[in-house]
């Protein structure tokens, strides 16, 4: 990874902080839980939000950060591969996370439905996005075009609520955050 992409990975936590702390909450690490972070990066902002879980893996299709993050943070597991195919069996995790990573993710439907089916029965969805209203600019889709996949569709929180409906995920609700929103539902 370049020296350009590890300061803009550590600006972007910096900014995130309140965020990173309320995922903290939502995923509420208690004893046991199994964490899979799909489209963690290098697992910078992974690293502080799943405190506490039992066991961490990062999701990345990017090799380059796969490569990065198993040698910046050997306590998590850092497995290339996308959203739309899971390397993982049914209900291998507790929870499931991906931060400003869903809107990226070419087949969304497809996302959903593989990551519900790498939860637990009562396991938990927890997702961050940003609404369009949030969604980068020309210039900043131009530089981080090089940096990660170029699609990017974004939702407000009320579409993004009715795909994972849609999905077939129960509880589902939607949080606002600081830069962005949460949406958190059950299996
Ligand atoms: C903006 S970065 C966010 C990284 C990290 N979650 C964070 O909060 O710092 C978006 C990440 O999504 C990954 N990504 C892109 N397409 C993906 C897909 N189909 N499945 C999983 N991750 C994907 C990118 O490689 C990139 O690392």
């Amino acid at each position: 990874m370049s020296v350009l992409s590890r300061m803009v990975e550590r600006r972007s936590v910096r900014k995130r902080a309140a965020d990173i702390a309320h995922l903290h909450e939502l995923i509420a690490p208690v004893s046991g839980v199994r964490l899979l972070d799909v489209g963690g990066g290098t697992g910078a902002a992974t690293q502080r939000f799943a405190t506490g879980c039992a066991e961490v893996v990062v999701l990345e299709p990017d090799r380059k950060k796969v490569a990065e993050g198993r040698r910046l943070r050997p306590s998590i597991r850092f497995e290339e591969g996308q959203a739309e195919e899971i390397p993982f069996p049914v209900g291998a995790f507790d929870r499931v996370t991906s931060v400003v990573a869903f809107h990226h993710m070419e087949n969304q439907e497809r996302a959903l439905e593989e990551m519900r089916r790498v939860l637990s029965d009562s396991g938990r969805i927890v997702l961050f996005e940003l609404p369009p209203s949030r969604a980068p600019g020309p210039l900043f889709r131009w530089i981080a075009g090089y940096r990660h996949a170029g699609h990017m569709a974004f939702h407000g929180p009320d579409e993004l609520t009715a795909k994972l409906r849609a999905g077939g995920f129960t509880n589902v609700s939607s949080l606002a955050g600081d830069t962005g929103y949460f949406v958190v539902a059950t299996r």
